[in-house]
C-alpha cells in the first residue's frame, strides 16, 4: 500500500496489524531514548491547510523518533496565498525528494486527489468532513489498552456526527473489528442512514450511554456548517452535552474526545478531567500510531518483531 487515506480501505487484518505495530512503539516510546533509527535518510513533509495541534505535532514527533528528517508545511505561509495550485505545491516538494507527505485540507477529497499526483506516499491527517484515519486508529489503540479488547464492546459516539471525519472513520473501522457501535445527536447532525454500516441510531441520551464500556463526545464542527447553528450552541451543551448525571448511567465507561474539546458544552469540565476519562492516553496513543503508520509505509513492512 503506497498510501493511507482512509479506514474505508483497510481490512480487518490490515487495522489489526497497525495496531500491533503501535503498541510495539507505544513500549519504546516509554523507554528513556525513545528514538529509533529506522527511517534514518527518509523525508516527511507535514502540509497542514489547515489549523491542528495535536495531528501535527505527533506526526512531527513520530517522523523525529523514526529518524526521519521532518519538516513542516504551513500554508499560510506558503507560496499558495500567492496563486499557487495544489498540486504545484506538492510536486515542488517533491522534487526535494519527499518520501512521505503527511496532509490534512479542509475539502474533502484533496488528500486522494495527491496521493494521485505524487509518487510519495501520502497519509491523510483530515480531508474535510471525509475521513481522519490516523485518529481513528489511536481511538481504538486507547479503547484496547483500557479495555483488554475491541469485540463486542458497546462504543457511543454522541454528538455532531455529519461534519465529523472521526466519526466518519470509525464508522467504516470499528463495526469491521467487531465493535458495537451506537450514534446520538442532534437529528439535523445525524446521517440519514446508516443501514449499510451496520450501526445503531439512538433516540435519546440515555439508550446511547446506558451500558456504553466507551463514550466518545464531539464539538459542533462549527467551520464545516454555515453561520446559523441548530440546534445552537446552549442547545446542544442542555441536550447533547455530558455531564455527571449522565455518565453515572453507565459507570464502567471510559470518555474519550478527539479534541479539541469546547467545555462546558459538549463535554463538562467536571467529566474531561474525571478518572473516566482517556482525552490524553488518546493524544499519547497518537504518537505510537503514527509511528505505526509513517514506519509501515516508509519501509513497506507491515509489522516489527
Ligand atoms: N484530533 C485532532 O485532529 O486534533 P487537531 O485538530 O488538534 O489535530
Amino acid at each position: 500500500r503506497k498510501d493511507l487515506i482512509g479506514m474505508i480501505d483497510l481490512s480487518k487484518e490490515e487495522i489489526l496489524h497497525l495496531l500491533d505495530t503501535a503498541e510495539k512503539f507505544r513500549e519504546i516510546n516509554h523507554r528513556d531514548v525513545k528514538k529509533v533509527p529506522t527511517l534514518k535518510g527518509k523525508t516527511v513533509v507535514n502540509l497542514f491547510f489547515e489549523n491542528s495541534t495535536r495531528t501535527r505535532t505527533s506526526f512531527e514527533i513520530a517522523g523525529k523518533r523514526l529518524s526521519a528528517d521532518t519538516v513542516n508545511f504551513s500554508a499560510s505561509a506558503s507560496s499558495t496565498a500567492k496563486g499557487e495550485t495544489l498540486i504545484d505545491t506538492v510536486h515542488n516538494i517533491e522534487a526535494m525528494s519527499t518520501d512521505i507527505f503527511v496532509v490534512r485540507h479542509a475539502y474533502s477529497g484533496a488528500v486522494k486527489f495527491i496521493a494521485e499526483n505524487t509518487k510519495a506516499s501520502v497519509v491523510n491527517a483530515g480531508d474535510g468532513l471525509n475521513e481522519h484515519p490516523t485518529q481513528s486508529l489511536l481511538d481504538m489503540l486507547t479503547i484496547k489498552q483500557h479495555k483488554g479488547r475491541l469485540e463486542g464492546l458497546n462504543v457511543a459516539i454522541i454528538g455532531d456526527i455529519t461534519h465529523s471525519r472521526v466519526a466518519r472513520s470509525n464508522i467504516w473501522a470499528m463495526p469491521r473489528l467487531g465493535i458495537n457501535l451506537r450514534l446520538f445527536g442532534p437529528k439535523t447532525m445525524l446521517p440519514l442512514c446508516t443501514d449499510p454500516f451496520g450501526v445503531k441510531i439512538c433516540g435519546n441520551m440515555e439508550e446511547a450511554v446506558e451500558g456504553a464500556d466507551v463514550i466518545m463526545t464531539l464539538r459542533i464542527q462549527r467551520e464545516r456548517q454555515g453561520k446559523l447553528l441548530i440546534p445552537s450552541v446552549k442547545e446542544y451543551a442542555r441536550y447533547f452535552g455530558l455531564n455527571a448525571a449522565r455518565l453515572r448511567l453507565s459507570n464502567n465507561a471510559i470518555v474519550m474526545h478527539p479534541g479539541p474539546i469546547n467545555r462546558g458544552v459538549e463535554i463538562s469540565s467536571e467529566i474531561a478531567d474525571c478518572g473516566q476519562s482517556v482525552i490524553l492516553p488518546q493524544v499519547e496513543s497518537g504518537v505510537a500510531v503514527r509511528m505505526a503508520v509513517l514506519y509501515t509505509l516508509g519501509t513497506g513492512q507491515r509489522g516489527i518483531e
